[in-house]
């Protein structure tokens, strides 16, 4: 269970969500259903013990959780949000990881259906593949509630596994469900289907680094995470995308880099289809573009793991990757770009590693973006992120995020504290010029690392795509 403080707030969160209800109890119709995402390098949710909290900081800006309550009584499960896959499991064998992933493992909790009065066996088995990682699941039904909310979904279907490998949390994948991935209903579906939500819409607000805590809002926005209005992206239909996949594919404009005191520069062969994916670390782009992009940051070779590493004073320059769709250009600092892994000597990396395979936007661009999910009318409506309270509301129709405004002031501050540019990065990022770098020590850099470092980016991408259940 959560600590009785994070139940506080959550409660408080849940009187201002879909604002209707207002003072009283939130209604069962309220519209909407407003919960935290968990930071993994957030101590106070995921460890109790000293010991154990500077494991789990290694974990770094790894990965972003949600809190079910599943089955009658209520257990309460952490699982990865993922929009990049389409199903709903739980209990990953905590055995199969080491270190800290196993310690993390265990704190994320576990579901036990023989507690549970209404679980339902439905008798059927899939294996689930990431781009890292399996779970052979067994699928169950059972009444799922989400925290801080008066709300519970009765029957959804869900994996419990029964062994996995390479997985440390169970993974609620929050992609297109019914008739495009799944023959059920998932989770997203089961959230409009039980009208807990009046769109089958989410929103999607990491939060920075910093803030360690960002808010999914199924059914609905939080206009306190942005400024102005929404840009709306259609979704590449699976048949024409890249993978055929359906996912929440779209099509970007460029990629550019503002260094500090520098004019902004584009990179070449930056116009590519991309999907935005929660479940992925990093960002994944072709390697020519990858190179060049490193390039700027001074680093023209990646590890054996395919990471690009770079000098951690990096995070604090006053730059930004810009990444444009249809006219919207989401600003990227730096430090938010950074994957900075902590340790004796911390350790920092590219947020974007090189792939012949997959071109997506991990948690590496998510972070500064306030993304709306509309699966309804298969769009994304998108921004940069901003924080400035917390106002969630509920969505009536699909078509009030064309007209939606967000409440913040209009200000990207690239360097979180605020501290002044370092002279020297600024000038080194700004001086070789964009475009390919055809580096060929980039070779072995697309295939998936089984390394600890490698395990820890790579979940979001569901690889099965051929079963139905
Ligand atoms: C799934 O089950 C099969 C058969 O028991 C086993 O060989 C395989 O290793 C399991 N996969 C995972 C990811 O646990
Ligand atoms: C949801 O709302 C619709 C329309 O008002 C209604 O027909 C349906 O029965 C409701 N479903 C549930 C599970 O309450
Ligand atoms: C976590 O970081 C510490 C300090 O750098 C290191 O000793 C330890 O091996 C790391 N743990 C894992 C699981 O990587
Ligand atoms: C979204 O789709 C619904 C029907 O599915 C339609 O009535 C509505 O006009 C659409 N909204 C927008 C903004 O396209
Ligand atoms: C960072 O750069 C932006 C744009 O050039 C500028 O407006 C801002 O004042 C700078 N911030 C700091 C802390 O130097
Ligand atoms: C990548 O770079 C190589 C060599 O620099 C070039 O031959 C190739 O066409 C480039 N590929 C793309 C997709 O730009």
């Amino acid at each position: 269970m959560a600590p009785p403080s994070v139940l506080r707030r959550l409660t408080l969160l849940m009187a201002i969500c879909c604002g209707r209800a207002a003072a009283q109890e939130v209604e069962h119709d309220a519209g909407c259903i407003h919960m935290p995402i968990i930071h993994s390098t957030n101590v106070g949710h995921f460890s109790e013990k000293r010991g154990v909290q500077l494991q789990l900081a290694n974990r770094s800006d790894v990965a972003y959780y949600a809190q079910l309550s599943i089955g009658t009584p209520p257990q309460a499960v952490y699982v990865q949000l993922d929009t990049g896959s389409f199903e709903l499991w739980v209990n990953p064998d905590c055995t199969k990881v080491s270190g800290g992933d196993a310690v993390f493992c265990e704190r994320a909790g576990k579901y036990d259906s023989s507690k549970s009065s209404t679980v339902e066996s439905l008798g059927t088995t899939k294996t689930l593949r990431y781009g890292i990682g399996a779970a052979n699941i067994s699928y169950v039904t059972d009444t799922i509630s989400l925290m801080g909310s008066t709300t519970s979904l009765k029957t959804v279907q869900f994996g419990v596994a029964s062994s996995s490998e390479d997985t440390f949390s169970g993974i609620l994948g929050i992609g297109y469900g019914m008739g495009k991935t799944t023959r059920y209903l998932n989770f997203v579906d089961q959230l409009a289907a039980q009208n807990a939500t009046r769109v089958k819409a989410y929103t999607l607000s990491l939060g920075t680094k910093d803030a360690q805590e960002g808010v999914i809002v199924f059914g609905g926005v939080d206009t306190s995470k942005f400024s102005g209005s929404l840009t709306k992206l259609p979704v590449i239909p699976a048949e024409n995308s890249p993978d055929k996949v359906p996912r929440f594919w779209v099509d970007m404009e460029s990629i550019s880099i503002s260094p500090p005191g520098a004019p902004n520069r584009v990179y070449e062969n930056s116009k590519i289809p991309v999907f935005l994916d929660s479940g992925s670390t990093m960002t994944l782009l072709p390697p020519n573009l990858t190179n060049a992009i490193a390039l700027d940051f001074g680093v023209t070779n990646p590890d054996s793991n395919g990471f690009f590493r770079l000098d951690c004073a990096l995070t604090q320059v006053n730059g930004t990757v810009d990444f444009r769709f249809n006219g919207l250009t989401v600003k990227v600092p730096y430090k938010e770009l950074i994957r900075e892994v902590p340790g004796v000597t911390p350790a920092c990396f590219l947020g974007i590693t090189p792939s012949t395979t997959f071109t997506l936007l991990g948690d590496t661009f998510l972070r500064s973006a306030y993304v709306v999910f509309d699966l309804e009318n298969h769009s994304i409506f998108m921004t940069q992120a901003a924080n400035c309270g917390s106002t969630p509301a509920a969505l009536n129709r699909a078509s009030d995020l064309n007209t939606i405004s967000g409440l913040c002031g209009a200000t990207v501050s690239a360097v979180a504290g605020g501290s002044a540019p370092i002279p020297g990065f600024g000038s080194s990022a700004g001086r070789s010029g964009a475009g390919t770098a055809g580096n060929s020590a980039l070779s072995g850099g697309s295939s998936f690392s089984r390394s600890w470092t490698g395990l820890i980016w790579s979940l979001g991408i569901m690889a099965a795509m051929t079963i139905w259940i």
